[in-house]
C-alpha cells in the first residue's frame, strides 16, 4: 500500500496520508481537507465511516466477529476473568495483579457511600419515571455532592474519581429499582464482591436475609463483562464528545446513560422482551410478525436482530445464548416468552430477507430472555446495561482525556434557505 490516497476534486488532485491501525484498519487522514481543497468536507450521516478518534481499548470486527478489550478476547474474558478484573483491564489497559485487584476494589468499596441528600432528589421522582431516566439525573447529581472538578493531569485525582463513579453508580441502579418497587434504601454489603452486592443491594427484603445463588452472580458477572466496552457506538462517542468540552466524568456518563437509553441502542433489551410479550397477547403467530418485519410499510422491525457494524454474527450473542440455556436449565425456568424467541430466531436464521441482509440476533436478543430469568424487571434491563457499560465510558473519557484530543465538533452540509430579506410580521 501507498500510505496515500488521492482524491480528486474539479480536476484538481489532493493526496491523503493514510493511518494504519495494529489491526491493519486503514483510515484516510483528513485532517487537513478542509483547509487544502478551501472548505470542501466530509458527508457521512450516522458516522457509517468516520473514524473520530483513535483508541488503544477494544477491537472489533464486525465481518469476523471479533470483540478484544485490550487485546484479550471477550471469549477468553467471558470465562476466566470477572467483572471488576475486566473494569481494570479496560481503564488501565492491564489485568490486575492480586494485589492491584485487591486494592481496587477496596478503594471501590470506600467510595460507594452515596450523599444522604441523594435520596431527596430520588425521592422528586414519580414512582413510575422511567429508570433510565432517574439514573441519568442522579448520575449528573452526583457532581453536586462531589464537587472538586478533575485534574486529569494528575493520575490521583484522575483514580480518585474513576473508583468514586465505580462505587456510587451500582448504588445509584439499585436504589433507582428500589425506589420503583416501593422497597427501602439500602447499602450493600462490604464482604461480598462487586456483583454479589449489586444483586443484593437489588433484591434483598427487609424482613428477610438475601440468599446467594452462584448461577445468577456467575451469569450476571458474564453479562455485565459482555457489556462492558464496544468501542465507538452511540453512547461511547456520546461520553467522548461531551467529554471533550472538558465537562467532568459525572456528567459526561450521564449523558452517554442517556444515549444509551433508546431503543435502537441500549433499550432494545427492553424492546425485545416487550415484543415478545406483545406477540404472545397476539395469539403467538411469529409468521404474522416475520412478515411485518419485512414489510416497508410496516414500521415494525424485528427487535433484537441486526447491527451496525456485525454483519456476520455478534460474538456475544454466541456467549450468552450459551449461558441463557444455562441459566434456564439451572434454574429450572419454563417460560413462553422463549417458545416465541426461539422460534423467531429460528424463522429469521432461514429467510431469505434476514439472511441477505445479514441479520442475526444480536447480544440484545438473547440479555433480556437472561435478564427476565434473574427476577429483573423489565425496565431495569437497560440500567443493567449501563452498569455493565460504566468502564467502557470510564475508560474512554481517560483516554480522551489522556490524548488531550481536542473538543469534538462535525460539520454539516447545509441545506436551508440563501440570504432572504426579513419579512414583516404584518407580510407573513
Ligand atoms: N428488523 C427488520 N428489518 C431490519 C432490521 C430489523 N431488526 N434491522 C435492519 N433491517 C433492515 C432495514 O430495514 C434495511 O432494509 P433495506 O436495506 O431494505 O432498506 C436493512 O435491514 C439495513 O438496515 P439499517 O437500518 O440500514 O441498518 P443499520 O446498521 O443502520 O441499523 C440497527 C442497525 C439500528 C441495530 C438495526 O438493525 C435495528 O434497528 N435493529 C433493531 C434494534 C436493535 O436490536 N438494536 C440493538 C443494537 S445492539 C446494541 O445497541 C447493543
Amino acid at each position: 500500500m501507498s500510505g496515500i490516497a488521492s482524491l480528486e476534486i474539479d480536476g484538481k488532485k489532493y493526496d491523503f496520508p493514510l493511518t494504519v491501525g495494529t489491526e491493519n484498519e486503514v483510515a484516510i487522514d483528513i485532517n487537513t481537507l478542509r483547509s487544502v481543497t478551501n472548505g470542501v468536507t466530509t458527508l457521512d450521516p450516522g458516522y457509517k465511516n468516520t473514524g473520530a478518534c483513535e483508541s488503544a481499548i477494544t477491537f472489533l470486527d464486525g465481518e469476523k466477529g471479533i470483540l478484544r478489550y485490550r487485546g484479550y478476547s471477550i471469549e477468553e474474558l467471558a470465562e476466566k476473568a470477572d467483572f471488576l478484573e475486566v473494569c481494570y483491564l479496560l481503564i488501565f489497559g492491564e489485568l490486575p495483579s492480586r494485589d492491584e485487584l485487591q486494592k481496587f476494589h477496596n478503594d471501590i468499596r470506600e467510595q460507594s457511600i452515596v450523599a444522604e441528600d441523594m435520596k431527596k432528589i430520588l425521592d422528586g421522582f414519580p414512582q413510575a419515571a422511567h429508570p433510565m431516566g432517574v439514573l441519568s439525573s442522579l448520575t449528573s447529581a452526583l457532581i453536586a455532592f462531589n464537587p472538586s472538578s478533575v485534574n486529569v493531569d494528575s493520575e490521583e485525582d484522575m483514580y480518585r474519581a474513576i473508583v468514586r463513579i465505580l462505587g456510587k453508580f451500582p448504588v445509584l441502579t439499585a436504589w433507582t429499582y428500589r425506589k420503583r418497587a416501593g422497597l427501602p434504601l439500602d447499602y450493600g454489603d462490604d464482604t461480598l464482591n462487586y456483583v454479589e452486592n449489586f444483586l443484593k443491594m437489588m433484591f434483598k427484603k427487609p424482613h428477610s436475609d438475601y440468599k446467594r445463588n452462584e448461577v445468577v452472580s456467575n451469569a450476571m458477572d458474564k453479562l455485565l463483562i459482555l457489556h462492558a466496552d464496544h468501542e465507538q457506538n452511540c453512547s461511547t462517542s456520546t461520553v467522548r464528545m461531551v467529554g471533550s468540552s472538558h465537562a467532568g466524568l459525572f456528567v459526561s456518563i450521564s449523558a452517554g446513560i442517556s444515549a444509551l437509553w433508546g431503543p435502537l441502542h441500549g433499550g432494545a433489551n427492553q424492546a425485545v422482551i416487550e415484543m415478545l410479550e406483545a406477540i404472545k397477547a397476539d395469539g403467538g403467530d411469529t409468521k404474522k410478525y416475520m412478515a411485518k418485519a419485512k414489510d416497508k410499510n410496516d414500521p415494525f422491525r424485528l427487535m433484537g436482530f441486526g447491527h451496525r457494524v456485525y454483519k456476520n454474527f455478534d460474538p456475544r450473542a454466541k456467549i450468552i445464548k450459551k449461558a441463557a440455556d444455562e441459566v434456564l436449565n439451572d434454574l429450572g425456568i419454563d417460560d413462553p416468552i422463549l417458545e416465541i424467541a426461539k422460534g423467531l430466531e429460528k424463522e429469521a436464521l432461514e429467510d431469505p430477507y434476514f439472511v441477505d441482509r445479514k441479520l442475526y440476533p444480536n447480544v440484545d436478543f438473547y440479555s433480556g430472555i437472561i435478564y427476565r430469568a434473574l427476577g429483573i424487571p423489565v425496565e431495569m434491563f437497560t440500567p443493567m446495561f449501563a452498569l455493565g457499560r460504566l468502564p467502557g465510558w470510564i475508560a474512554q473519557w481517560r483516554e480522551m482525556r489522556l490524548r488531550k484530543e481536542p473538543i469534538g465538533r462535525p460539520r454539516q452540509v447545509y441545506i436551508g434557505e440563501n440570504l432572504r430579506a426579513f419579512k414583516d410580521i404584518d407580510y407573513r
